[in-house]
């Protein structure tokens, strides 16, 4: 059976990556990663604010709407401690490189152009295979424009192709009001691969403390519909590979997403849950499901649920949106069910 793939021009022998973690904080559990079966790993992020705080520039978008240098920089969990600064960052790839066969993807995660962007460059000398550049951005302005917003994507991931010769792949969010378009316009500023999506952190209040506290809650394989649907949508009319992450948790998860038009489907809630021994069921459960159903290869499945044979694909959402609304029927009972 041929579980071999291939990502921004990266021979992988299967579509399970491990998505970016604390798991990758240090070798031994990168080579486990390996061990476990994954075909490529990618790093946790480095961030702009640990680059730009050792240089002591904060980024002009970063201060957007708030009051002074020093208030902006409460905001942020003390940077000296955070994780491990860029050297140390670039240190790690080097020695993961040296510990295991499998591709190492570098992580950039930022908002803005700027000098931090040569991180890609060391990045790469470092010996990546690969960048991730995440851009995570709430635009919180309301003097920011849609337009703005999305050229300020472009200009970052345009500025980091500039400025290596690695493929780059960009991880956005769902949030942009035309995301098809948006989507094309990043593979026209060089994006190799777009990871869809980022999952945005929702933060809680504590009412004790009247404070806003961080609040991580791990996904379930219910928020892989978001991302299966646009892979859908997006197959065959972006010139990119795609990579799904949010919600890819059993086997059925990673099947719907090749089918969906995925190159790759990226883990992370699933492995800090059950541990990354747990790349190895997955993949048993994939060629299970693959055998007793005699597929012979992960290609063969690749965009075969896309929207690439749908004459009008927005009418075909349409219809499927009525289709949910009109299958809740209430129950003797008086609930609504299903
Ligand atoms: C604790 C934690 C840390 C993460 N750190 C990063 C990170 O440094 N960079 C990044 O791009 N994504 C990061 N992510 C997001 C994951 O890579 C992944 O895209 C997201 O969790 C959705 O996938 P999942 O449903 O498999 O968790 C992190 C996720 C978790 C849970």
């Amino acid at each position: 059976m041929d579980l071999t793939t291939t990502y921004m021009g990266i021979n992988l022998k299967n579509p399970i990556v491990v998505s970016a973690s604390p798991l990758s904080e240090n070798v031994d559990n990168i080579y486990q990663m390996q061990e476990a079966g994954a075909s490529a790993v990618v790093m946790y992020s480095l961030f702009e604010e640990q680059i730009t705080w050792q240089s002591q520039q904060l980024d002009h978008y970063l201060s957007y709407g708030v009051e002074s240098f020093t208030e902006a920089m409460s905001y942020f969990p003390d940077l000296d401690d955070y994780k491990i600064g860029p050297e140390a960052y670039l240190n790690l790839i080097q020695r993961a490189k040296m510990a295991v066969d499998m591709p190492v993807i570098g992580s950039l995660n930022g908002v803005s152009t700027g000098g931090w962007i040569e991180y890609a460059k060391r990045i790469e000398q470092a010996g990546a295979d690969a960048l991730e550049l995440n851009i995570y951005y709430i635009p919180t302005d309301i003097g920011m424009s849609g337009t703005e917003v999305e050229q300020m994507y472009l200009d970052v991931v345009q500025d980091v192709k500039n400025s290596i010769s690695l493929p780059v792949a960009v991880k956005i969010s769902p949030f942009f009001s035309a995301t098809a378009n948006m989507a094309y316009r990043l593979s026209q500023a060089g994006a190799d691969a777009l990871v869809l999506f980022n999952r945005f952190y929702q933060p809680d209040f504590d009412l004790e403390e009247l404070e806003v506290v961080p609040h991580l809650v791990l996904s379930n394989s219910n928020e892989l519909r978001l991302p299966l649907r646009w892979v859908a949508i997006l197959y065959g009319k972006v010139p990119v590979d795609f990579a799904v992450t949010s919600g890819v948790h059993t086997s059925e998860d990673v099947l719907k997403s090749l089918m969906a038009g995925a190159k790759v489907t990226m883990m992370a809630s699933a492995l800090l849950k059950n541990s990354i021994g747990y790349i190895g069921n997955i993949l048993d459960d994939l060629k299970l499901w693959m055998d007793e159903r005699e597929y012979e290869s992960v290609k063969q499945m690749q965009g075969s649920m896309s929207h690439q044979s749908v004459a009008e694909p927005a009418v075909f959402e349409r219809a499927n949106y009525m289709k949910v609304l009109h299958s809740w029927r209430p129950d003797p009972t008086g609930q609504l069910v299903y």
